[in-house]
């Protein structure tokens, strides 16, 4: 693989990030972590979406500028993507200026082509949506299916973008890539939505909205909403109609754009013909997650169900993100709804962080420190099942993860883990010992040892804290890229020192855990 570039839907600022924002970071954040085991050249953009009439109307009700207004809830996600060790290359917000003035040059060369023409135009506007919606998108009451709100009536000449222009095109696209459109089932839902459409509104009256960008040489207009928003994924890396950097020569297209399934359309087919208008390649695949749920229901501020990634934190006591982000990360099979629930989360990284993968290491090491006070003997190394089997493993991860399955990869890792706690019961090393089979034993264990570097390197992108810790007391180096590993890892020689022995994870609400934390 000669690059990878992943980028994130940019989150509107108009409040602070909650678990679902969330889930699409990590989401990310695991598949970029996978592919920089993999690749040299990654880079991972994620950001915040910041003009647009909600943001106008929150900041005048609160009474600060709606740039002050972004700068203060923009840092919100970077202090909540800062805690969940979201390990992006670049944070871009709409209003970087030089992303502002890319938008304007994009929107002149679209109107310079034609595809970009003006228009009056009564529609339904939902400010809830930032859209126009068709009197087919409505309720039987005449609603926003979405807001339950009646949209308002505006009437106004805008700038319309030649959607129907490259109808047939994006149509044959995604019918000869399968793999465009991820989960493939939605694909489907994507062409008849496009058997539809129409050409789409790409500014507003600045007596409406004025919290835009403005139209070049038009002083009545500013940019509306999508080809300001979609078009961070090119102005980041330095997209330029007039030359563009390096940068860009070297990233675009993007590997995988990761969005939740509600602005599919807006991925798919928007963003997609600004592409082909501005002849550029097209994403390779568009990754549409499920929802998240708590306890089975929506969230939203009415029902006062709102999750922040950092209350999941505190009310856990967590000190490294990690089991919260394994845990969103195989919520769900991408493209499904997930649920969170507190009870479930407990359940689950109790049982398969703590008592399965951490108690294994650290049982392991102890007999090794015990029986063999921390050698590794050259008559211990050899070929065995078990390490065939990690390797296996890898294989298999690597696929799953050449087709977005994350939680289907963490279910591999967790096959693994069980496989071996099995071969440790099967084979007693504590009663070898007892029997004196000292060689024996200490095969065993080493071989143990062995799939536990190969586990920390696949648990890694969902577990960067815990894989670092596994790895340290294996003196393991986890920079090895997936295609180099072996499972020989370890030579003969000393591993550990028996205070250098520590759990890599306490399970949540235990004693142990709770006496760190006071
Ligand atoms: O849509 N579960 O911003 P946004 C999972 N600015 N994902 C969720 C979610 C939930 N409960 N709620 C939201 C926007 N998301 C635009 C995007 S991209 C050029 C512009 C996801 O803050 C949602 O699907 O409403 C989207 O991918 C992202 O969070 C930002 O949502
Ligand atoms: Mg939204």
């Amino acid at each position: 693989m000669e690059k990878f570039y992943i980028t994130t839907a940019i989150d509107y600022v108009n409040g602070a990030p909650h678990i679902g924002h969330a889930y699409e970071k990590i989401l990310t954040d695991v598949i970029y972590r996978h592919f920089t085991q993999r690749c040299d050249n990654t880079y991972f953009l994620t950001g915040t979406d910041e003009h647009g009439i909600k943001i106008q109307k929150t900041s005048a009700e609160k009474g600060v500028s709606p740039k002050e207004f972004c700068d203060m809830n923009a840092q919100k996600f970077k202090d909540a993507w800062k805690a969940l060790d979201i390990d992006y290359s670049q944070f871009i917000r709409t209003t970087d200026e030089q992303h502002e003035k890319v938008v304007q040059k994009i929107f002149k060369k679209l109107v310079d082509k034609g595809d970009i023409y003006k228009h009056a135009y009564t529609g339904l506007y939902c400010s809830g949506c930032e859209a126009f919606l068709s009197e087919k998108d409505l309720t039987e009451d005449g609603l926003c299916p979405d807001h339950l709100k009646k949209p308002e009536v505006v009437k106004e000449e805008n700038y319309f973008f030649k959607l129907t222009k490259y109808k047939d095109a994006i149509i044959k696209h995604i019918k000869t890539n399968p793999d465009f459109i991820i989960p493939s089932f939605r694909a489907n839902e994507v062409i008849n939505q496009l058997e539809n459409i129409e050409d789409i509104s790409v500014s507003r009256a600045k007596t409406n909205v004025n919290w835009g960008i403005p139209v070049l040489g038009d002083d009545e207009q500013v940019i509306y909403v999508w080809i300001d928003a979609l078009s961070n994924y090119i102005t980041a890396l330095g997209y330029d109609p007039e030359g563009s950097s390096e940068k860009f020569k070297q990233f675009w297209p993007a590997t995988v754009q990761v969005i939740g399934k509600d602005i599919l359309k807006f991925h798919s087919i928007y963003w997609i013909a600004i592409l082909m208008a501005l002849e550029l390649p097209l994403p390779e695949h568009i990754l549409a997650h499920g929802w998240i749920t708590i306890d089975q229901t929506k969230m939203s501020k009415s029902l006062g169900n709102v999750i922040s990634p950092t209350s999941v934190m505190e009310a856990f006591n967590l000190d490294i993100p990690d089991p919260f982000r394994y845990y969103m990360a195989s919520a769900a099979p991408c493209g499904k709804d997930g649920n969170y629930s507190d009870e479930d989360f407990k359940e689950k990284v109790n049982a398969h962080l703590a008592n399965s993968m951490g108690n294994l290491l650290n049982r392991t090491l102890s007999m090794l420190v015990k029986y063999f006070d921390g050698d590794i003997k050259p008559e211990f190394l050899g070929k065995n099942s078990l390490k065939e089997q990690a390797l296996d493993t890898v294989k298999a991860v690597k696929h799953h993860f050449d087709y977005i399955e994350i939680q289907e990869a963490a279910l591999k890792i967790n096959e693994l883990v069980d496989i071996t706690n099995k071969y440790v019961t099967d084979n007693a090393p504590w009663t070898l010992a007892k029997e004196g089979q000292m060689d024996k034993c200490g095969e065993v264990l080493t071989n143990v040892l062995q799939v536990m570097t190969v586990i920390s390197s696949l648990i890694y992108p969902y577990c960067p804290n815990i894989a670092k810790a596994m790895a340290e007391q294996l003196s393991y180096d986890l920079n090895t890229k997936l295609d180099d590993i072996t499972c020989e890892s370890l030579n003969a020689g000393h591993l550990i020192d028996k205070e250098n022995i520590k759990p890599v994870f306490l399970r949540l609400d235990s004693e142990l855990a709770d006496k760190k934390k006071n």
